[in-house]
């Protein structure tokens, strides 16, 4: 029988998961199926209902599902527990599993376009206090970078957010106002963008890139554009930048592999239809 997998969101037209799974089912040569299916929050317990009378082998979650799915999971892994989001789901034996691949995805990222980044971790600021920080600053954890520091433009919602994830993670986290970041600049080897700043164009005001160590890599996960404000300011500046690409592609690598048992690669061919669907290249 065709095993199927879908992503569930709402509205779920803009999901690039179709793309990239359906170009590793055709790459790998399986005999499966991917689809994108509308889900509104008020009918997920009647999908929930259809996954489990065998439907689909799993999916993929998104917005705006992501938190209510948790309780739906008759197990969920430590890293979707304690980013409070569960965006993978895997169908096993009658039982559906839940975990989170944003923070693996984040780290396979710059594990691929900066390779050693993580060699010496020290204090990072992650921009942003919003659901796709508690992913990076759990994967930054995993790496033991130490302290974390979070800078919002709330900075309650940036202390909240540390007090939280300050108990179950070994590392020190902060929460700090945006305003903040020219204080701690001269000693932060990375600066990772969370929040939606850089989306439409959008830029931080009077951020001190100057203050920044020569050495220093920034990142960016928004990735529409592709080249925030952000990172061409640091890449100006003559900062290391990644972009927040791969990590869209890596967080789909292990539901791919749970679902089809085949642990795909991420490839360049991979990376440029994509950027040729955002329109960043010709057709
Ligand atoms: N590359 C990937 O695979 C990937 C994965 C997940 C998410 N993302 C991207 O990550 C971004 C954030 O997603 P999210 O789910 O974390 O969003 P979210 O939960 O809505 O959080 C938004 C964050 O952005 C801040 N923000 C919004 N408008 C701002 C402004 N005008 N000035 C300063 N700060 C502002 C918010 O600050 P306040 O607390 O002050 O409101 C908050 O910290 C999105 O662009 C999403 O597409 C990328």
């Amino acid at each position: 029988m065709t095993r199927t997998a879908f992503v569930i969101g709402h509205p779920i037209a803009h999901s690039r998961s179709p793309l990239i799974h359906g170009y590793w089912l055709k790459r790998y040569g399986i005999d499966g199926a991917y689809k994108s299916i509308d889900v509104a929050p008020e009918a997920l317990a009647a999908f929930s209902a259809d996954l489990r009378a065998g439907a689909y082998v799993g999916g993929n979650v998104t917005v705006p599902l992501k938190r209510d799915v948790l309780s739906l999971c008759d197990e969920v892994d430590d890293a979707a527990r304690a980013i409070g989001a569960v965006n993978t789901l895997v169908m096993k034996d009658n039982r559906l599993f839940g975990s989170n691949t944003d923070w693996s995805g984040f780290l396979a990222n710059l594990d691929g376009k900066a390779p050693g980044w993580d060699g010496a971790p020290g204090p990072v600021m992650v921009l942003g206090a919003g659901g796709a920080a508690r992913a990076v600053i759990t994967g930054l954890a995993r790496r033991s970078f130490s302290p974390i520091r979070i800078l919002n433009r709330t900075p309650k919602r940036a202390e909240a957010l540390a007090d939280e994830l300050g108990a179950d993670l070994t590392a020190k986290i902060e929460g700090h106002a945006i305003e903040n970041f020219e204080r701690f600049a001269p000693e932060t080897g990375l600066v990772v963008n969370t929040s939606t700043i850089g989306m439409h164009g959008t830029r931080f005001d009077n951020l001190a890139l100057a203050l920044l160590p020569d050495t220093a890599l920034v990142t960016d996960i928004v990735y529409v554009p592709l080249m925030t404000p952000l990172l061409a300011d640091a890449a100006a500046r003559g900062l290391k930048i990644v972009d927040g690409l791969g990590m869209l592609l890596h967080q789909a690598v292990p539901g791919f592999a749970a679902w089809f048992g085949i642990r795909p690669e991420v490839t360049e061919e991979l990376r440029a239809l994509v950027e040729r669907d955002m329109g960043l290249l010709p057709p």
